[in-house]
């Protein structure tokens, strides 16, 4: 009998993060979800069930990863799946944006997720298979307006991914990212709501005229996961109703 897989999602507790680990757990993927806040993981778990642990960390302290990869190898045996979901995102005029902002961002988007896969890649070679996927942005298919840090954070995730994928595929480690669109969420809602105008821009250039659902990623994520997808390393895939590529 094959043995269940495992997978630490990062951010698992809202948004993107839970629809991922709802859409793994269905297929009866354990998950590990790992975020800041142990409240809003509790619920995400209860709501998740059995299949689903919680690790309260912030992956933006750095010296905390070792241990909590440590941690899940040693109760679980191994890692199958990463998904590197944890981000955040501040909306400042270019000029505004001071240095701690910036490097507030790419601690959180970008340094911890190179240290977090380090730190389970070392595992994932011990068993010669893996799967990585890092969730990127539009912001890095072209360029948005104030969101300066967001965007230098994930176009680096966009070449970490080819370059993580050809150091490590030849070891049986897929690496690949989901580059979401616009998806809804409270947050996201909110924002367009208050910025007509940004709202008006993002269908008028979205081929399918609405947003995503955080259901979509959690399918992109479940494709590039399984064995489906045995021959894809180094893809950046859209999901955006065409918004990457609409007119
Ligand atoms: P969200 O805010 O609902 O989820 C982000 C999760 O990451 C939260 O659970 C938060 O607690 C966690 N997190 C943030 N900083 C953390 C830290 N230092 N340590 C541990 N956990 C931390 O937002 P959403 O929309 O679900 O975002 C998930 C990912 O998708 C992010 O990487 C975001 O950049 C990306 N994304 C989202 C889009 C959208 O339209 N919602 C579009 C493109 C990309």
């Amino acid at each position: 009998m094959r043995r269940q897989k495992l997978a630490i999602i990062t951010g698992g507790g809202s948004g993107i993060g839970f629809a991922i680990a709802q859409k793994f757990i269905e297929k009866n993927i354990v998950c590990v979800i790992a975020g800041r806040n142990p409240e809003k993981l509790e619920y995400a778990k209860k709501k998740l069930g059995e299949k689903c642990f919680s690790v309260p960390l912030d992956v933006s302290d750095l010296n905390a990863i070792p241990l909590f990869v440590q941690k899940v190898v040693q109760q679980f045996g191994y890692i199958d799946i990463l998904v590197n979901n944890a981000g955040i995102n501040m909306k400042k005029e270019f000029v505004e944006v001071t240095d701690e902002d910036f490097q507030n961002i790419l601690n959180t988007n970008l340094n911890a997720v190179f240290s977090m896969s380090r730190e389970v890649v070392k595992h994932m070679l011990a068993n010669n298979s893996g799967c990585i996927i890092n969730i990127s942005s539009m912001a890095a298919q072209y360029g948005l307006p104030k969101v300066i840090a967001y965007t230098a954070s994930k176009t680096a995730i966009d070449g970490m991914t080819r370059a993580m994928a050809v150091e490590l595929s030849p070891s049986g480690i897929r690496v690949n990212a989901i580059a979401p669109g616009f998806i809804y969420s409270e947050m996201t809602a909110k924002a367009l709501d208050s910025d007509p105008e940004r709202k008006a821009k993002v269908f008028g250039r979205t081929p399918m005229g609405k947003m995503g659902e955080p259901e979509d990623i959690g399918n992109a994520a479940l494709y590039l996961a399984s064995d489906a997808a045995k021959y894809v390393t180094g893809v950046i895939l859209p999901v955006d109703g065409g918004n990457s590529i609409g007119f």
